[in-house]
């Protein structure tokens, strides 16, 4: 069974308190932090730059992950991964050059990620996706959280998740399908089958009053869908 990541994202942290909501998050096991960059042009929202990201890195050992919400993208690149981000997730609509932008987040050390809005189709990843890192498939439309999932996504997912397995095969290089909007405990596990790696999860995880047992309750879904597909396995 595949490994899987949760990534609780900080647009839904108290901003007043960003290192003690990262600290805290991190403890409760967060895999990935997800940060969330708005520039009210690309989305109609507005949140944090790179002397954000900046700040932050300090508080946590975890990958930042950064998902790129601007238009244009490349200016920003740099910044951010100066600013010590992991992995650079950005929209292929606000890039003029897609395959130029996936080259710059590299050359500067990060991991690449293409993010896919609900209705933007698997074909922009013809001729890229061996370069990717990351595949962020969005569930809700991007530039607020608290929005329910898309289910239309779950189609997506299947088709995509054949797709990266045959990539990997062919370049044995990783590849991993990140879900991005509207995830929770109660439908992360069909998500999941649908072929997920990696959960963006922001007013689940830090809407809760506990963030190890919003976690906790995930993973425990997330276990339970692989040992039923197991069994599943074992007795065909
Ligand atoms: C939306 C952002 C998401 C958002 C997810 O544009 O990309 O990362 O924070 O929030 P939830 O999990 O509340 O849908
Ligand atoms: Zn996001």
């Amino acid at each position: 069974m595949r490994d899987f990541l949760i990534a609780p994202s900080l647009l839904s942290a108290d901003f007043a308190r960003l290192a003690e909501e990262i600290r805290d998050v991190t403890a409760a096991g967060a895999d990935w932090i997800h940060l969330d960059v708005m520039d009210n042009h690309y989305v109609p929202n507005l949140t944090v730059g790179p002397l954000v990201c900046a700040a932050i890195r300090p508080h946590t050992r975890v990958p930042i992950d950064v998902h790129l919400m601007t238009m244009p993208v490349d200016r920003l690149v740099i910044s951010f991964a100066e600013a010590g981000a992991n992995t650079i997730s950005f929209h292929p609509e606000a890039s003029l050059h897609v395959h130029r932008t996936i080259e710059l987040i590299k050359t500067h050390g990060a991991r690449v990620g293409l993010a896919l809005n609900p209705a933007t189709p698997l074909a922009v990843l013809d001729h890229v996706i061996e370069r990717l890192d990351v595949v962020l498939v969005m569930s809700v439309n991007p530039g607020f959280g608290g929005q329910a999932f898309i289910p239309e996504t779950l189609e997506k997912l299947r088709v995509l998740r054949e797709r990266v397995d045959a990539t990997m095969q062919r370049t044995g290089r990783a590849l991993l399908i990140e879900v991005d909007g509207g995830v929770k405990a109660s439908n992360i596990a069909p998500i999941a089958a649908a072929g997920a790696d990696v959960f963006v999860a922001g007013s689940a995880v830090f809407g809760a009053d506990n963030y190890a047992q919003a976690m906790g309750a995930m993973r425990a879904a997330l276990a339970q869908m692989s040992e039923a597909n197991e069994a599943l396995a074992e007795a065909r």
